[in-house]
Order: C-alpha cells, then sequence, then structure tokens
C-alpha cells in the first residue's frame, strides 16, 4: 500500500516568488527505509515540509495516508512522525524533557484531557528505547544538543506514527548514539513504518536495502533501491560537477 503518494507537485512558501519543488513525484509504500541526499538548498526539508503539510502545494496531488495533505494537514501530521532539522530551547523552556516526549501523545489524547495509561506507557517505552531514563526530570533547556535531539526522537517514537521524517538527526549524535538510533529505526522500518531521513551521512545506515533519492533544485534527480554500502558511491556520482 502507498501510504505517501505525491503526484507531480509544486510548493511555495508564503511570500516566496518562485516554488521550491518543482514538479516532483514520489510513492513511498509500508516498511521502505528512504534516505534523501542532495545539496544544501535542494528542497530536502521543503519535501518534509509537503509530506506533512506545512507548506502550501500550489499544484498536483498529494496524498498521506490516503488523506488529501492540502485538506487536512492537521490530520495527516497526527499520523505522522517529524524530526525537524534545527531546533533550539531556551535553558528557561518551562518544561522536562519526560513532558516533552508526552508531547508526542497530544495529538491522540486531543486538548483538555488528562493521559491514560497507554500513553504513560508509550511515553515509557520510548525513553527505554532511546535510552534517556537519567534526562527525564531534567529541563529539557539545560540539556546537551545531543541530548535534546534524543528526547526529540523519543518524542516522535512515542507518538507511534505510521510514517517517521527525520531532518539530519544525526548532526548533533556521537557514533555510539547514531549506531543505536540507527537501530532504532531499522527495528521500526521493519515492522511496517516508513522511515525517510534527509542525511549527508554516509555511514549511519541499516544493513538493509535502503531506497537513495537525490535532489537537484526542487526535483528528484536519482531514485534507486541499493544495498547501504553502495549508497556512498551513489552520492558522489550524482552530485559530480559536469
Ligand atoms: N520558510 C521559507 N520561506 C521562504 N523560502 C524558504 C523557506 N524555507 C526554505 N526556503 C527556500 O527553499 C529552498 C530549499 O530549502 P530547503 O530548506 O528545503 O533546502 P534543503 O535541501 O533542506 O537544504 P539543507 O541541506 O541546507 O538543509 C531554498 O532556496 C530556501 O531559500
Ligand atoms: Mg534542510
Amino acid at each position: 500500500m502507498e501510504l505517501i503518494e505525491l503526484t507531480d507537485i509544486y510548493t511555495a512558501y508564503e511570500g516566496g516568488d518562485k516554488p521550491v519543488i518543482k514538479g516532483l513525484s514520489l510513492d513511498v509504500k509500508k516498511g521502505e527505509y528512504v534516505l534523501i541526499g542532495g545539496p544544501n538548498g535542494a528542497g530536502k526539508t521543503t519535501l518534509l515540509e509537503s509530506i506533512n503539510g506545512m507548506v502550501k502545494i500550489t499544484h498536483g496531488g498529494a496524498k498521506v495516508c490516503g488523506i488529501d495533505v492540502n485538506k487536512a494537514g492537521n490530520e495527516v501530521r497526527k499520523k505522522v512522525g517529524y524530526v525537524i532539522q534545527n531546533f533550539y530551547f531556551d535553558p528557561f523552556t518551562p518544561f522536562t524533557a519526560g513532558q516533552v516526549v508526552m508531547m508526542g501523545r497530544y495529538g491522540r489524547m486531543g486538548f483538555f484531557r488528562w493521559p491514560k495509561k497507554e500513553d504513560y506507557q508509550a511515553v515509557e517505552k520510548a525513553i527505554r528505547l532511546l535510552g534517556i531514563e537519567d534526562l527525564v526530570n531534567k529541563p529539557i533547556g539545560t540539556l546537551s544538543g545531543g541530548q535534546q535531539q534524543k528526547v526529540m526522537i523519543a518524542q516522535n517514537v512515542a507518538k507511534e506514527p505510521d510514517i517517521m521524517l527525520l531532518d539530519e538527526p544525526f548532526s548533533n549524535l556521537d557514533f555510539h548514539a547514531r549506531e543505536f538510533i540507527t537501530k532504532v529505526l531499522e527495528d521500526l522500518s521493519g515492522k511496517g513504518m516508513p522511515v525517510i531521513m534527509v542525511s549527508h551521512a554516509f555511514d549511519d545506515l541499516p544493513d538493509r536495502k535502503i531506497r537513495m533519492v537525490i535532489m537537484n533544485e526542487g526535483k528528484i534527480s536519482y531514485d534507486d533501491t541499493c544495498d547501504s554500502n553502495e549508497v556512498e558511491g551513489i552520492v558522489r556520482k550524482a552530485s559530480r560537477v559536469n
């Protein structure tokens, strides 16, 4: 089943004069592990935000989990995990790391509801999976960049989404954490959840078939499945300047 169906989409930012994504089509099925590469400014983050209904799709069709993204972006966002590229918590942000993980459950709980047993269980499981038990009672803004990144991944794991989008999730992480989170993502995709990850790194990949998508100037210039050890060669070849 196609969980993501983008057909010849064009997207524009508010106030932006030209489209950023220009005639892009992409279908993603259950359990796929998609790595998105390409130069700075190619539109990788914008592609993730198109899937998530965060930028306006001005032309073409976009369905995610069977929902029209342009009509019901809110419903799409409840089903899609999204670990954003750049975030910053002020040291005085009044939430603990544990509370930030619980925010992943808000879409399911609805407003003015209290967490139920299953919400606490999903949060506990995500905290254990990411190995951040020691951080839960600390204010989020006092954690290191890498620790905050783990908390944000845990928040999205606790959400139990149908699709996981990650934008450079490894940028702040040490070797051990990258390996650990790669394993978490491999497990989730093995259970059927498609993982779509923007990354410039070739070494943090699970030992399985990877779908390599390369973007250039708002379009897809390469899209094929390969083994994880072939990724680096493909990226090098695709980004060679002729
Ligand atoms: N909020 C915004 N408003 C207007 N234009 C934007 C906005 N965000 C991005 N753009 C433009 O869209 C284009 C693609 O940006 P995008 O962030 O998608 O690139 P990227 O491939 O993720 O790059 P990077 O590897 O640096 O993260 C850029 O030209 C950028 O200037
Ligand atoms: Mg980006």
